[in-house]
């Protein structure tokens, strides 16, 4: 089996939590606080690996103090970190994350050093036919455009999650073999306000398969020929969905890197990120591989999309 080759952000996360979120102007009084390791990619790499990919992480951090705490649950789950350059000149990326008693977060996030990511850490992935590069938005699309090129040159199979949303990436899209989106990102980037009519559009304009997660709902995959997949979620009490959504898409880049079935990936992905919302934080939630087994449902549905529901409260944010 190839890699997991991850290209994106590493952040330092600061997690307060709170009742409820604070609207516009308005200060609340948090119950408590956190630290730990975050950003998307780092997330996600972390996922792949508790999935059972060999994982590369590519990107940048800052020369400071925050640097060892992103990095080091990295190399606790023997992920190659070894392409992760340093920035003297620039912070560590800090996301600011809070976390209402119901699980819902709002996450402001300052790039720092994954800003500086470019041609450099384009050119340490090398990936290969048989590896899946991994990518997400929080590192500029100018290095995420150049290596998902560089990837599908090299027979790789190129994944990218949508996350966080921006239009400009259907600039990409061509290079793209699997595209993860949630419900909002699939409407912004296809224009449609029915995000599973947006992930079928998206699916057949570009050639490619396009996951819509839609939280507690579970997950749809459009094909390009219009076969659609879906796989529901088993209901759960969510506690904190941050990084439920980079669980779900570890585990798809996982299992699409071993060549499985895309029906059996999406339960995987499915299951993996249901359970990350029952748990706190988020590397800390991601499950392992051996944890699935009692969260697979027995529906197994095709041709079945769920209705384009709101995102419910389990997950909204994140999946
Ligand atoms: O998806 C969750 C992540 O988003 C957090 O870890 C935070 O760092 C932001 O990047």
């Amino acid at each position: 089996m190839g890699q997991v080759i991850v290209l994106g952000s590493l952040n330092r996360d600061l997690v307060l939590h709170v009742d409820r979120l604070p609207g516009p102007g308005e200060t609340l009084t948090a119950t408590g606080s956190a630290e730990q390791s975050g950003g998307k990619g780092a997330n996600q790499a972390i996922a792949a690996a508790r999935a059972g990919a060999a994982v590369r992480m590519i990107g940048a951090l800052g020369a400071d103090s925050s640097a060892a705490v992103v990095l080091d649950p990295l190399r606790r789950e023997g992920i190659d970190v070894t392409a992760v350059r340093s920035v003297p000149e620039l912070p560590t990326g800090l996301a600011v994350v809070s976390v209402a008693a119901d699980g819902e977060n709002s996450i402001v996030v300052l790039p720092g050093a994954n800003g500086d990511v470019d041609a450099r850490e384009v050119a340490a992935a090398r990936p290969r036919r048989g590896d899946v590069l991994l990518c997400q938005l929080e590192v500029p699309l100018t290095a995420v455009a150049a290596a998902a090129a560089q990837a599908r040159a090299a027979g790789a199979l190129v994944v990218l999650n949508t996350a966080p949303a921006d239009s400009a990436a259907t600039a990409v899209l061509g290079d793209v073999d699997v595209l993860v989106a949630n419900q909002h990102e699939a409407r912004l980037l296809a224009g449609r306000e029915d995000s599973l009519e947006a992930a079928r559009l998206l699916a057949a304009e570009h050639n490619l398969v396009c996951v819509v997660t839609l939280g507690a709902d579970g997950a749809v995959a459009f094909r390009p020929d219009g076969e659609i997949l879906s796989r529901q979620a088993v209901s759960v009490s969510a506690i904190d969905t941050t990084g439920a959504g980079d669980t779900f898409v570890g585990y798809l880049a996982t299992g699409l890197c071993e060549g499985r079935d895309l029906a059996e990936v999406l339960a995987d992905a499915v299951a993996a990120g249901t359970i990350a919302v029952t748990r706190r934080g988020a590397l800390d939630a991601v499950p392992r591989r051996g944890e699935l087994g009692g969260n697979h449902v027995d529906h197994h549905g095709t041709n079945t999309p769920a209705t384009d529901s709101k995102d419910s409260h389990a997950h909204r944010t994140q999946q």
